[in-house]
């Protein structure tokens, strides 16, 4: 297995999301800056010890066709999208995808920045969402969210590709989703209430009992006994101007068809539920899916 990237570490403080469309005749210099982005981050890091700045690179399926012409991994295609009766996952344009995180928002931000110098020209930033750790690992609905995430062993299974596609093992299918909060109708709910649509305590973080938590809860939903295990990096964001609130959802998995068989029961509902019902307060606004080799790939990318 190709050594991962630094996918399983824990969740920091501080991340910047950039997502990237090449223009027509910018894969030379896209090319050049995969390349490049082991040495680039290692620049940035080491003048910053203690920050633990590390960067997750992924590439889309159109990218990757353009950019490579080697072996593509097998599994990896454009986020199908989903429409629901009530909610909509929209599918939104992304070639490139940069998870940027460190114990501190400069060391973030300066590696953006040269990824961002890199790129001029030959290609655009379509979204950037600066993610913060917000208090006891809270979402801004204010639940703890990351739970139920698997630990060790279990969260290198669920989260990199094995030896079913042995030329991209230790790689990693990722999902993004930018969701946005109505949190005025979601604080006229009671805490109770708010519990029943996640499927858990909201001060403590408990699991509601079996008998306690509605088949429409995010929990109930997203059971990953019956669905399958992934690794889930949300942070939070927002703008007290822009009245913008969010989590910015992100997923790891060794096979994409596990997060999207979540999003067709959150968006198309269940056997037992309609949707699922954390979408009556939380709009996603893009959508994009991209493949996240091992790292020895970029190593071996010439220069
Ligand atoms: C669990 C928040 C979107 C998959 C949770 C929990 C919270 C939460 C608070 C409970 C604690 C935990 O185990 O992490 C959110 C928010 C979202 C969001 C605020 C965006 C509005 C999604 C999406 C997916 C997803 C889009 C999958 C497509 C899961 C899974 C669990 C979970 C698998 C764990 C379920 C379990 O095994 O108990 N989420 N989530 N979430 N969420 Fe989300």
């Amino acid at each position: 297995m190709g050594e991962p990237q630094p996918i399983l570490d824990p969740l920091t403080p501080a991340a910047i999301f950039l997502v990237v469309t090449i223009d027509e005749d910018g894969e030379a210099v896209a090319r050049d800056l995969l390349a490049d982005l082991p040495g680039l981050r290692r620049s940035v890091g080491f003048r910053m010890p203690g920050s633990g700045l590390a960067c997750i690179t992924s590439i889309g399926s159109a990218a990757w066709d353009r950019l490579f012409s080697g072996p593509k991994p097998a599994q990896l295609h454009e986020f199908p999208g989903f429409a629901g009766e009530r909610h909509r996952a929209p599918v939104t344009p992304g070639d490139l995808l940069f998870h940027i995180k460190a114990e501190n928002q400069d060391a973030c931000f300066e590696l953006a920045m040269k990824i961002a110098e890199r790129l001029a020209g030959a290609g655009a930033i379509v979204d950037q969402t600066v993610g913060f750790r917000y208090f006891e690992q809270r979402d801004l609905l204010g639940f703890v969210d990351g739970t139920e995430n698997p630990e060790g062993q279990l969260a290198a299974t669920a989260a990199l590709v094995g030896e079913e596609d042995p030329e991209f093992a230790g790689g990693s299918y990722v999902i993004v989703q930018k969701y946005l909060h109505d949190l005025n109708s979601w604080k006229a709910l009671s805490t109770t209430e708010q519990e029943k649509v996640i499927g858990r305590t909201k001060l403590d973080d408990f699991e509601l009992s079996d008998a306690e938590k509605p088949a429409n809860s995010h929990v109930a939903v997203n059971d990953q006994d019956e669905i399958g295990t992934i690794v889930r990096a949300n942070m939070p964001f927002g703008s007290v101007q822009d009245g913008e609130f969010g989590t910015y959802y992100i997923a790891y998995a060794d096979d994409p068809a596990i997060p999207e068989n979540m999003l067709i029961r959150m968006f198309l509902g269940t056997a037992d539920a309609a949707y699922d019902r954390i979408l009556d307060f939380s709009t996603a606004v893009t959508g994009t899916s991209f493949f996240a080799p091992p790292a020895t790939f970029f190593e071996a990318l010439p220069d």
